[in-house]
């Protein structure tokens, strides 16, 4: 049970809780890592970058590597004895212009497939070492049923179908150690779920290096269901893939429900806490495969969905509240 006056030592390191299952991580960014600090290491032994790894921000010109916000998050996580997740080469956002055009005019294939190798090779050969796996390729399957591939993508548009491939070989060249991921959204819906393991079926048989499936875990109080995120799991596992749950929320609102509250109304926390309890019993029952499972955030005081889908409404999708205290939820996913 919550109990507002617990001193710190007595609540227990959720990563320490979850040490026989899988690592826990957090997406971390240049200021939380400061303000956040205790939190972060007292629970996560799994670091990933919320926007300091994106082409935008390590090449934002041509041949020109800044290292230096992503490099503060790997020395935490290296002073602390955590692991390094790296996200990401290839997405069709958060990737600058020049990548793809000059003067506003499409470059060819071939300077378009070399801008990438240069940035793969550039950026997981820095990180050797250091990150031990990589979201290779973002988001790049479509979310209606007549496209295979996301058609609003300029490596698709330039490159083809054949972007996908060449980026894991290109990772896998630059660091045959590292473990390669393809990471996406809404992995557990049927229809887009098939199409993901459609691809991932054919570069596996294709002979492509790629080790894992990253499930964003973008989820609400409301769904995916158990069932659907448990045949998800299945069914990517059963390609040989190991299984990453590497952005996980669950919104205390359901999609469509754009009401602004100033706080949680109770049902919802409960719902949450519920929710929490329900999808980590089932990670633990699948950890034979999932080697990690990553919050896309910290703490309710900082999250994405403070924007999204609802511009400046605030969300509460994480165990620790806004003053970094555990929310019952906390409390569910570590008695068990
Ligand atoms: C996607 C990306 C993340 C992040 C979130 C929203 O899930 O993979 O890097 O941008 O959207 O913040």
């Amino acid at each position: 049970m919550a109990d507002e006056n617990l001193e710190e030592e007595e609540i227990p390191s959720l990563h320490e809780v979850y040490s026989d299952y899988f690592t826990i991580g957090a997406a971390v960014n240049s200021r939380t890592i400061q303000s956040e600090r205790d939190l972060i290491v007292k629970h996560f032994n799994s670091l990933t970058a919320e926007n300091e790894m994106k082409p935008e921000t390590l090449q934002a010109h041509k041949d020109f590597f800044n290292y230096r916000r992503a490099d503060s998050i790997v020395n935490l996580a290296m002073e602390n004895d955590m692991k390094m997740r790296g996200h990401t080469l290839v997405w069709h956002n958060q990737t600058p212009d020049w990548f793809f055009s000059r003067f506003m005019i499409p470059l060819d294939r071939e300077t378009v497939l070399g801008h990438m190798e240069d940035h793969i090779n550039e950026v997981v050969g820095k990180y050797k070492g250091q990150v031990y796996a990589w979201d290779v390729v973002n988001e790049a399957i479509s979310n209606d049923s007549n496209h295979l591939y996301r058609q609003e993508s300029k490596w698709l548009e330039i490159i083809g179908e054949e972007y996908i491939r060449k980026a894991f070989e290109f990772a896998h060249a630059a660091d045959p150690d590292a473990k390669l991921f393809y990471n996406d959204y809404n992995a557990t819906q049927p229809g887009k779920r098939d199409r993901i393991y459609k691809m991932l079926k054919g570069l596996i048989e294709d002979g492509v290096p790629i080790h894992g499936m990253g499930l964003q875990g973008h989820w609400d109080i409301h769904g995916p269901s158990i069932n659907e995120i448990r045949t998800a799991i299945e069914m990517y596992a059963s390609l040989g893939l190991e299984i990453q749950i590497t952005e996980l929320d669950i919104s205390v609102y359901s999609w469509g429900d754009n009401r602004r509250l100033q706080e949680p109304t109770p049902r919802m926390l409960d719902m949450q806490r519920e929710r929490y309890g329900e999808i980590f019993e089932l990670f633990r029952e699948y950890s034979d495969v999932i080697t990690s499972v990553t919050f896309w955030g910290v703490a309710d005081n900082y999250t994405w969905l403070d924007d999204f889908p609802v511009e400046g409404r605030k969300d509460w999708p994480f165990l620790f509240d806004v003053n970094g205290e555990p929310k019952e939820a906390f409390w569910e996913v570590v008695n068990f």
